[in-house]
Order: C-alpha cells, then sequence, then structure tokens
C-alpha cells in the first residue's frame, strides 16, 4: 500500500513553497499507508536529478519527515518565493512491494532524465516485466527495479510516437496496456499545468476548492462505428505486435464531439483480440465546471484517501475503477475506459465529506485495529494478487529462481515469533501435506537457545510481519553459514530478514499499525499456502487437492466478509465475559492455531489470562480446571478431526463447561444441541478454514479490550517491532 497525492492550483497564486507544503502535508496525511520512501515533482528545474529539466524531482528513502529536511536543504537550489498562477505536482509515500526503499525507487518515477513525464503509483502492475523488456527493446534505460517505472516509459515511449496525443489520450493508452491495480497520478513538462489520475482496484478520489459555485455536467454518448476513427496501418502493426505478450488493448483514435456547452469528451478505445478489431467506447463523461463565474480560480487535490484532503476541502468526487479524470484549463473531466460490458454507475457526483480528519484517517473505523481486521477481505486479496493464476497455478515471483532448489530438500523448518509463529503452525499440516517432507516449527528464541542442529539439505522459512523482529533475524543469521537456503517471508520489502535471506515471500497485506497483527496473520497463512501449493505443482497425485484449496481461495474474500457480519453477535458475547479473570480456548487439529492466536490477541489487549489449548490434550490436565465458573470457547469444524472435536465438547459439558462455540455452518444442529452461544462462520476447505475461524476471536479480543477501556492500538509494554533479543 503506498499513498498517491497531487495538487493542481487554476488562476490562485500560490508560492513555490507553499506548493510543497500543500504536497508534503498530503504525504504526511498518508504516511500510515507506507512509510519507506517519499517524494514530490514539481515545476522548476533543480540541480540535484536533473538540472536541465523544468521540473524538479526530489525524492528520498525513509519517512516523509527526511523528505521534508531534503527540501529544506535543497531550498538554495529551488527559489521558494517563485510565484505561479497554474501549477501541478505530484506527490507519494511508498510501501516498497518492488525494489528496496532506496532513493532510486522513490517515487514520482520519470521517463527519462529531462523528467518530461512524471508518474506516482499505489497499487502492483502485474504485468511490468513483459512492458519493460519491450520497452529496453526500444532503447529504454531503466534506473530502478520497480514495476512503476514502466508507466512513465510506456507514457514517453507513445509521446515520441504519437506526439499529436492530447495528455489524456496518452495516459488512457498507457493505462490500457496495464494490467494489475493501480491508483496514478501524472505530470508531465510537456504539458504544464495539466493532471491526468486514473485508478483500478486501488482507491482515489479528488478533492475540489473553488472559489464559484460547481456545475457538474453528465454527458451520455451514443456512438456509431462510422464517426471518423480509422487504425493506421503502422500504429495498427506495431500496436499488435506490441500487445502481443500481454494485453490485447490498443489505443487507435480518438473523436471529439462538441457538447453545446463546449464541453468536450468521447473517447474510444480499440480492442484487438485473436487478431480481429473490436471497438469499445467509452459512453459517458462528467465534468465539473464554474457556475457563470468570469473569474474562475480553483484547486484540485487528488489522494488516495480522503485524509489529504480533508482540511482543503470537504467537496469531493470519488473515481471508479477505469475512469480517468483530466484537469486542463481549470476544468475537471471525467472519462470511462470501457473496458467490460459496463453496467457501472456512470455519473461522478461531487459529494460532502461530512468527516473530520481523525475520523478519516481511520475511516468509519474506531482504532487501527479494528480497521485492519475488517480490511481482510481486501488485504488477502492483494496477497493472491498475480500470484493464483486463472489458469490454477501459482506463482510466486520472490522463490521462483530457487523452486528447483527448494524441492530437493531434506526438511522444511519454520522459524518465526508470536502471531507469525502461530501462521507457522496453521499451515504446518498442509505443507507436510503437499511437499511429503518432514516440517518442523520452531519459536525463533528457543530454536536458538537450543542451538538447533542445520543442515546443508534444510529450508528454512523466517516469517516475521515486520521483517526485523531480533530473534527471528538472529535465527537466519544463524542458519544461513550453516549452508541452508533461507527464505524470509515478511510484510516489509527492504527489512533486515527480506534483505538477508536467500529468496523471500512478500505477504504484501499492506502496513499494520494496531500493534496487535491480524490482516498480517491471515496473508501470513496465505503466503504459506501458496508455498505448500508452488511445491506440489508439478504432482499429478495432488491435482485434485491442489485444484480443491485454489478454488477455496478464489472465494475467501466474500467468505471473511460473511464472517466480519457476525461482529454484533460477537460484542454481545464480550459484554458476558469481558470481566471475567480467565478463558480457554480449546481446539484442534488445523483449527489449534486458531485458539493459540485468538488467546494471545485476548491476553495481549485485554491483559485477561488467556490460553490455546490443544483440545486432544484436555484429559491430561487441563479438564481439572472446568467447572461451571470457568469461560470456555471452542473450534469444532466439520473436518477430519471432528468426532474428535465433539468429544473434547462433551468431556466439557460433562463437567457443566459451558462454552461459546465457533463452528462451521455444516456442523449439525444437534450436535451443538444446548449451547448458549454458537458462532457459525462458512465452511471451505479444511486448510483454508482457519482463516475463517480466526476472525471472530479477533473481534472477541478486540471488544473485550474496547469495554474494558484498553488501548487497543498501543497495549501496554508491547511494540510493533521487537528489534530487541
Ligand atoms: C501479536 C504480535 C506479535 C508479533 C511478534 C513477531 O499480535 O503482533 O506476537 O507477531 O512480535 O513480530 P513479527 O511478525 O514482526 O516478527
Amino acid at each position: 500500500m503506498c499513498g498517491i497525492f497531487a495538487y493542481l492550483n487554476f488562476l490562485t497564486p500560490k508560492k513555490r513553497s507553499e506548493i510543497v507544503d500543500i504536497l508534503v502535508q498530503g504525504l504526511q496525511r498518508m504516511e500510515y499507508r507506507g512509510y519507506d520512501s517519499a517524494g514530490i515533482a514539481i515545476d522548476g528545474s533543480n540541480e540535484i536529478e536533473s538540472p536541465h529539466s523544468s521540473v524538479a524531482l526530489l525524492r528520498k528513502a525513509g519517512k516523509v519527515s527526511v523528505l521534508s529536511d531534503f527540501i529544506k536543504e535543497s531550498s538554495s537550489d529551488l527559489d521558494m518565493d517563485m510565484e505561479y498562477n497554474i501549477h501541478c505536482g505530484i506527490a507519494h509515500t511508498r510501501w516498497a512491494t518492488h525494489g528496496s526503499p532506496r532513493d532510486v525507487n522513490s517515487h514520482p518515477h520519470r521517463s527519462n532524465d529531462k523528467n518530461e513525464f512524471l508518474v506516482v503509483h499505489n497499487g502492483i502492475i502485474t504485468n511490468y516485466r513483459e512492458i519493460k523488456e519491450y520497452l529496453e527493446k526500444k532503447g529504454h534505460k531503466f534506473e530502478s527495479e520497480t514495476d512503476t517505472e514502466v508507466i512513465a516509459k510506456l507514457a514517453q515511449h507513445i509521446h515520441d510516437r504519437y506526439p499529436d496525443f492530447s495528455f489524456r489520450q496518452l495516459v488512457e493508452t498507457v493505462i490500457q496496456q496495464l494490467e494489475g491495480a493501480f491508483a496514478l497520478a501524472f505530470k508531465s513538462s510537456r504539458f504544464p499545468g495539466q493532471l491526468v489520475a486514473s485508478r483500478r482496484g486501488s482507491p482515489l478520489l479528488v478533492g475540489i476548492k473553488s472559489n464559484s459555485r460547481l456545475q457538474t455536467n453528465h454527458f451520455p454518448v451514443s456512438f456509431s462505428k462510422d464517426a471518423g476513427w480509422k487504425w493506421g496501418d503502422e500504429k495498427q502493426t506495431d500496436g499488435r505486435r506490441f500487445m502481443s505478450n500481454h494485453a490485447t488493448h490498443l489505443r487507435d483514435e480518438t473523436s471529439f464531439v462538441e457538447t453545446p456547452n463546449n464541453i468536450l469528451d468521447l473517447s474510444i478505445a480499440v480492442r484487438s483480440s485473436n487478431g480481429s478489431a473490436k471497438m469499445e467506447i467509452s459512453d459517458s463523461t462528467t465534468a465539473v465546471r464554474p457556475f457563470d463565474s468570469d473569474d474562475w480560480e480553483v484547486e484540485y487535490f487528488v489522494a488516495s484517501d480522503a485524509a489529504a484532503i480533508i482540511e482543503h476541502t470537504k467537496q469531493v468526487l470519488f473515481l471508479e475503477d477505469d475512469d480517468v479524470a483530466f484537469v486542463e484549463d481549470g476544468a475537471l473531466t471525467i472519462h470511462r475506459i470501457s473496458r467490460h460490458a459496463d453496467n457501472g454507475e456512470q455519473k461522478r457526483e461531487v459529494k460532502l465529506l461530512e468527516m473530520e480528519l481523525q475520523e478519516i484517517m481511520k475511516g468509519s473505523f474506531k482504532t487501527y485495529m479494528q480497521k485492519e481486521i475488517f480490511e481482510q477481505p481486501d488485504s488477502v486479496v492483494n496477497t493472491m494478487r498475480g500470484r493464483v493464476l486463472p489458469s490454477g497455478q501459482v506463482v510466486l515471483g520472490g522463490i521462483k529462481e530457487y523452486l528447483p532448489d527448494i524441492k530437493r530438500c531434506r526438511r522444511l523448518i519454520m522459524v518465526a515469533c508470536g502471531t507469525s509463529y502461530h501462521s507457522a503452525i496453521a499451515c504446518r499440516q498442509i505443507l507436510e501435506e503437499l511437499s511429503e517432507l518432514p516440517v518442523v516449527v520452531e519459536l525463533a528464541s528457543d530454536f536458538l537457545d537450543r542451538e538447533t542442529p542445520i543442515f546443508r539439505d534444510d529450508v528454512c522459512l523466517f516469517i516475521s510481519q515486520s521483517g526485523e523482529t531480533a530473534d527471528t533475524l538472529l535465527a537466519l543469521r544463524y542458519c544461513k553459514p550453516r549452508g541452508a537456503l533461507t527464505i524470509g517471508v515478511t510484510n516489509t520489502v527492504g527489512s533486515s530478514i527480506c534483505r538477508e535471506s536467500h529468496c523471500g515471500i512478500h505477504i504484501n497485506a499492506g502496513p499494520e499499525i494496531g500493534v496487535a497483527s491480524t490482516k498480517a496473520y491471515t496473508s501470513q497463512i496465505l503466503s504459506l499456502l501458496m508455498f505448500a501449493l508452488t511445491l506440489s505443482d508439478d504432482r499429478i497425485s495432488m491435482a485434485k487437492r491442489r485444484e480443491e484449496i485454489i478454488d477455496a481461495l478464489n472465494d475467501l474474500p466474500e467468505l471473511i466478509r460473511e464472517v466480519l457480519q457476525l461482529d454484533e453477535k460477537v460484542l454481545d458475547i464480550a459484554k458476558q465475559i469481558y470481566k471475567e479473570k480467565s478463558l480457554l480456548i480449546m481446539g484442534r487439529g488445523l483449527n489449534f492455531a486458531t485458539c493459540l492466536e485468538g488467546a494471545l490477541k485476548i491476553k495481549e489487549l485485554s491483559y485477561m489470562h488467556c490460553e490455546g489449548i490443544m483440545s486432544g490434550e484436555l484429559k491430561h490436565g487441563p479438564l481439572a480446571m472446568v467447572d461451571e465458573f470457568l469461560s470456555i470457547c471452542m473450534v469444532v469444524c466439520n473436518d477430519r478431526v471432528y468426532k474428535k472435536s465433539l468429544n473434547a465438547l462433551q468431556q466439557v459439558v460433562a463437567r457443566k463447561g459451558a462454552p461459546i462455540i465457533i463452528a462451521d455452518c455444516t456442523v449439525p444442529e444437534g450436535d451443538l444441541a444446548g449451547m448458549k452461544h454458537i458462532l457459525r462462520v462458512p465452511k471451505t476447505v479444511d486448510c483454508v478454514q482457519n482463516i475463517l475461524t480466526v476472525i471472530p476471536l479477533q473481534l472477541l479480543s478486540y471488544h473485550i479490550a474496547e469495554l474494558n477501556g484498553a488501548n487497543v492500538d498501543r497495549p501496554r509494554n508491547l511494540a510493533k517491532s521487537v528489534t530487541v533479543e
């Protein structure tokens, strides 16, 4: 996750220093979205990156404050008092996905050293390798390791070929080549005072501040095939050759239709698929103009999050996927790129935000932890994006090169701490099943204490949200010199574990701000599941099992949404137990990890004693504690250990225990007769079920803590990243 921001003033004179302040402040508001690096592009040259360009590019690895200090240091190169009547600036704060956090990987990315086209990006371009290869063949030189740089270079390439294209046409052409997810804002020295922004799959909104009343017009457009478009032979050939590798879109020609108000637009996209050309048109445009105003002044703010806009204006327009927002001569038009039969809402209304800044940072949620729990339908999509392919293949780019070595190993060892350790426990069984290898799970601290024997044919995975946990990092440093192949599984590109391991899997859950890990845990499970799937991709005997798991992964976001609807019910239960001194959470098999993780969440957030217990161990001790006064929660799923789970339930009930039950929806009512609280989650394949059973416990821990008045985002005595042993 990254934050993008753009600011354009039209006939609202602003000093360069004011423009810089607005851009930097916008980034500060979105810093929670990523803080690996930050950068801005503004008009006017600076000596630092491109002395001869008319756009100054300032970017730095580190937090926004590092960029801000850098700008101050560079201010002698930049005339900060210079006044602009019309100016466009773009800015970015980065959560690294492709390429470590270095200055050169920071956004904005540029098309060449003259800074002709600049872009800021939030998302992932999944076909960037193919585009890069194509552009390199055409002579473009890349300076970063990012996926984003291809966007700027592609804009340059298309501009060089079609110099008559408007800025908007150019961007529309570019984005039709892109696969994956993006929110983008473009600036160009070729088109001063203009701004283009677009999104697909990543959020983006436009704030409008004006001295005049705004007029919004909608122009539904119908179009016939002979309204003046044609194929240029050269373009066609070039486009076809270019497209044959990946996307099949070719932007060919644009016509303009003049409306009575002199606001224009009509876009045509031509798609070439299987050699035959088919025309698609954008069928609606929204334009924002002043209402009968002669001295029109306006400022536009484009951002990934309303948090960056709200202090300037409450008038906003939310962009939808495939909208292209274009500002020229102070007027904003929104165009549609119709990639599919488009049944979506075509009108874009300027809306009034009724929230205050504080609320917006957390959306409608009270705390970051709550926000992160509810983000899980999206974070799991981000983890799987571009990896679980429609063909049924699972591709993990970060370990691809090492896969043959990994498959040849004799033992898999997973090392982690806390929640990350629980994700390893959650996936041990499926890894054993799909890899047919011995799989060992280790707590990093204990692994080091024991000086565990490690061999050259071991593959060791180091799982860590932060990528900086000292125990896990030391365990990695212990294994590497002993010849093991090391894999980092982290949420933080460029972290120590990431850098020091041979290869890695980025879990891509987006920044997690709440100290208690929630969305990172479910994304860790998913990452390890995908790892297990890649290990078995050549085994015919596993094909059916793999297919069943991949189907379940595709349904997962929807099922998580269903589980989240239990929130009210979980709150009611929390109200009944939040004053208790102790809670036991019991389960077995693939759901044992859920018990450990649920218990950890309750301990760390509400300071209540809570234990996760393997229900097979019940009769070996813990059963002695059970009576009518003890709070108990049991996870009972219709899986391979179902009968044994029911036995445990009966043992508890026989001692007058009254457990809260988390059960999948296929567990028969009769088997749970007499239970007061039952939380039903949807049924999915056994090895994915623990993602669904842990969410009610995340919610329960959240509500218990809230009811006890604890600080949910910052529990006492804990830190998000534990960099000491
Ligand atoms: C609990 C929690 C911790 C971390 C542990 C390891 O909610 O977040 O238990 O899981 O400190 O941290 P990482 O995953 O960053 O190595």
